[in-house]
């Protein structure tokens, strides 16, 4: 029997209709050519379909086309996001500079700010969240100084769910030049993504979360004023030089059209996501010693990230076998270490251990989430011998 797919958060199954518009996009037939070959009407149609995608996406965030560089995931556009952005005020800086962030962010985040720390001395705050797992604006505003020169956090944590009062934070950082960088991978499809009211200047995207291909991605970056930015991959100085290389024109097409399919169902999909993980929760709560990580009126409606005392959460992951989750973050569930994540916001080694972050989807039906319930309850009783 194949398990239940409740790991949304990791990476969503392409909607068949994006497919289909990738799929055109590769044979001799289709749309397959170099969309930066001039020379001819191969080219300018690949074109074309880049440039539509490219509204596409500028629209389901508020964007304007021109402020949208494509690359190959959230990695990269944090990479360019951050790295670019402390690069280009250290050229200007006369002294050490100052970047903030949070302890919860993800290793695209965390990696690139620690790289800054080792390569230039760049000081980095990182923010702790509060049990619940939230980052207030109130904490932005007590860390800044003068020499901050980038504030980057998520707009949905991966493996909590939970959202990111990125308004606020955009407003504050109106009376103070640090730019603002949202890392908002988790967000597409679950949340409606506004860069005009987060006041951002830098916003990274992913197509994979949101029903579109793995390997693409885009950095929303402001016209104006547009923040100064060093690019990171340099070659045929390709999206106005900021990421050189050979646009995908079928990946982009379907990052395009995974794009418009949000436009078009978000609260459609919201709602749908919403019910069936407000009913996995309450059928979880029934097993008893059940504990939700994160704020409960602060959620995506696709995350639900729950510890279950008395469970060594390996071991119940191993015997999970009808349910597809993840234990810890997807992205780093190689090491057996327990969540960064989930000690930060104050879990003990044997709760943050016995984590499962459930996500669900556009494709979740209801008669999954009462066979996952059904599940989980048993083999939770089994472990603890209550069975
Ligand atoms: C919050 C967050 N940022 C960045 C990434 C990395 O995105 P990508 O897989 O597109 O490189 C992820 C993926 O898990 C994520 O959840």
């Amino acid at each position: 029997m194949t398990p239940v797919y409740l790991d949304y958060a990791a990476t969503s199954p392409v909607d068949p209709a994006v497919a289909a518009a990738m799929a055109d996009c590769l044979t001799l037939e289709g749309n397959f050519a170099n969309p930066a070959s001039r020379s001819h009407r191969f080219g300018w149609k690949a074109e074309q379909a880049v440039e539509k995608a490219r509204r596409q996406v500028a629209d389901v965030i508020q964007a304007d086309p021109r402020e949208i560089i494509w690359t190959s995931g959230a990695t990269e556009s944090n990479n360019l996001a951050i790295k670019g952005a402390v690069e280009a005020a250290l050229e200007q800086a006369s002294g050490p500079v100052h970047v903030i962030t949070s302890a919860i962010e993800h290793k695209a985040v965390l990696d690139p700010c620690a790289w800054l720390q080792q390569r230039y001395g760049v000081e980095v705050t990182y923010l702790s969240p509060d049990a619940d797992g939230m980052i207030s604006p109130q904490q932005v505003a007590d860390a800044l100084q003068d020499n901050t020169v980038l504030v980057s956090l998520m707009a949905v944590n991966n493996e909590l769910g939970t959202v990111t009062d990125s308004a606020a934070i955009g407003e504050l950082l109106q009376s103070h030049p640090a730019l603002w960088h949202v890392d908002a991978a988790q967000a597409l499809g679950k949340l409606d993504i506004n860069v005009q009211q987060w006041q951002a200047d830098l916003v990274s995207l992913s197509a994979h979360k949101g029903y579109g291909p793995k390997g693409v991605g885009a950095l929303f970056i402001r016209r104006e004023p547009q923040p100064a930015l060093r690019a990171q991959i340099h070659g045929g100085g390709h999206e106005r030089g900021f990421r050189s290389g050979t646009l995908a024109t079928h990946q982009l097409v379907g990052f395009g059209a995974a794009a418009e399919l949000v436009s078009q169902r978000l609260q459609q999909d919201q709602i749908h996501m919403r019910a069936l993980r407000d009913r996995l929760w309450q059928g979880l709560q029934e097993i008893g010693e059940v504990y939700l990580n994160g704020h409960v009126d602060h959620l995506s409606p696709c995350h639900l990230n729950v510890s279950f005392d008395r469970v060594d959460g390996e071991i119940l992951l191993a015997s999970l076998a009808k349910v597809a989750v993840s234990s810890g973050s997807a992205c780093t569930s190689a090491s057996v270490e327990p969540s960064y994540v989930l000690k930060a916001i104050g879990r003990s080694d044997a709760l943050a251990h016995a984590g499962l972050r459930f996500s669900v989807g556009r494709f979740t039906q209801a008669d999954e989430i009462e066979l996952v319930i059904e599940e989980v309850s048993r083999v939770v009783r089994l472990l603890r011998g209550d069975a």
